[in-house]
């Protein structure tokens, strides 16, 4: 792995001339379609509505349809105290804004992903995201603020898995089992604006490996996209919510129930963005394939893979859209 220089200090949003490195050929000619309404909007799910009897059917029902036909929806009433993600978002404000030697003193280490710096890069050749990134495993707990994050945000997402389950007539444990005591991973995201922002992306088009992403917005500036029959739609997040996404294992679990949607960020021509993904890992001893619970009329849709091999390839390359895990599929 190549540890490159960060790209909010060396370049600093410069737009008189991108660095040839971050310019984007693919970027600047798809269509966007973005401020669309009712059902081609991104659900909305209310964890209340879900939580109590009376509601808790309908939300479910609105739940597997999310998860089948978009692999992400906005979770609005998530319980997760404004507190704890007020600390949260100016910690990582504050990360940001160091000067760029104070940030170097967290960058990679050789053979981690963890730290500052950007991940999925493995050539000279390689075009680079317009982002800053700095990512955190092991050592969630380094400030208060993250590690109450990282708490509340992991008891809402074990309560979505056991939804996620109920939702599609599975035992509510079937997914807890594997998700529940396993490590958690952090990427903050740091875009800084390009003038010409239709030349560069902020993070290329990927699926998330993962079970499930609680993606935060910290500041209120827009710039995700999801890809939904060969169309990239730009996700409005609501001031508060999470945005919540299926990633390709729990699209694997699922036998292709839930879907493990491609998405990318974009960046604004004058504004500095900023966002965070909590990613929940699964166990690592597991081979990954569809489980028996989900694969009710028995044709299994995947061929199963062990779950390190998995984030191995995913890690080991570069972000490459759904391609990875449509080669898995049978
Ligand atoms: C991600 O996919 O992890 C981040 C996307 C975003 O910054 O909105
Ligand atoms: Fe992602």
């Amino acid at each position: 792995r190549l540890k490159l220089g960060a790209l909010a200090g060396t370049c600093n949003g410069s737009d008189e001339q991108i660095p040839e490195r971050y310019i984007r050929t693919e970027a600047t000619c798809e269509e966007v379609i973005s401020n669309y309404h009712g059902d081609m909007a991104i659900p909305i799910i209310d964890l209340n509505k879900l939580l109590s009897p009376q509601s808790s059917e309908e939300e479910c029902v609105k739940l597997r349809s999310a998860c089948q036909y978009w692999g992400f929806f906005q979770l609005i009433n998530h319980g997760v105290p404004e507190e704890v993600i007020e600390n949260f978002r100016s910690n990582i404000i504050e990360f940001f804004s160091l000067p760029l030697d104070a940030k170097k003193e967290y960058s990679q280490l050789p053979n981690s992903l963890e730290g500052y710096g950007q991940t999925f890069v493995f050539s000279e050749d390689q075009k680079l995201d317009w982002g800053d990134m700095l990512y955190l495993q092991r050592s969630l707990k380094i400030r208060q603020s993250l590690d109450q994050y990282s708490s509340e945000t992991k008891s809402l997402s074990l309560c979505l898995f056991e939804f996620l389950a109920k939702a599609v007539g599975a035992e509510p444990e079937s997914l807890l089992g594997i998700f529940e005591e396993q490590p958690r991973g952090m990427r903050m995201n740091y875009y800084p604006p390009c003038r010409q922002s239709d030349k560069v992306i902020g993070l290329s088009p990927h699926t998330d490996v993962v079970g499930l992403t609680l993606l935060l917005q910290v500041n209120d500036v827009q710039g995700l996209q999801i890809k939904r029959d060969g169309k990239w739609f730009s996700v409005d997040a609501l001031s508060g919510a999470f945005i919540v996404n299926i990633g390709d294992t729990l699209e694997i679990l699922s036998n292709g129930k839930f879907r493990s949607v491609e998405h990318r960020a974009v960046i604004h021509p004058n504004k500095e963005r900023l966002s965070a993904a909590l990613f929940n890992y699964a166990r690592k001893d597991m081979m990954t394939s569809p489980l028996p619970e989900f694969v009710k009329d028995g044709k299994v849709n995947y061929r199963s893979i062990s779950y390190r091999d998995l984030l191995s390839q995913y890690f080991m390359s570069q972000l490459d859209g759904r391609n990875r895990l449509e080669r898995l599929q049978l």
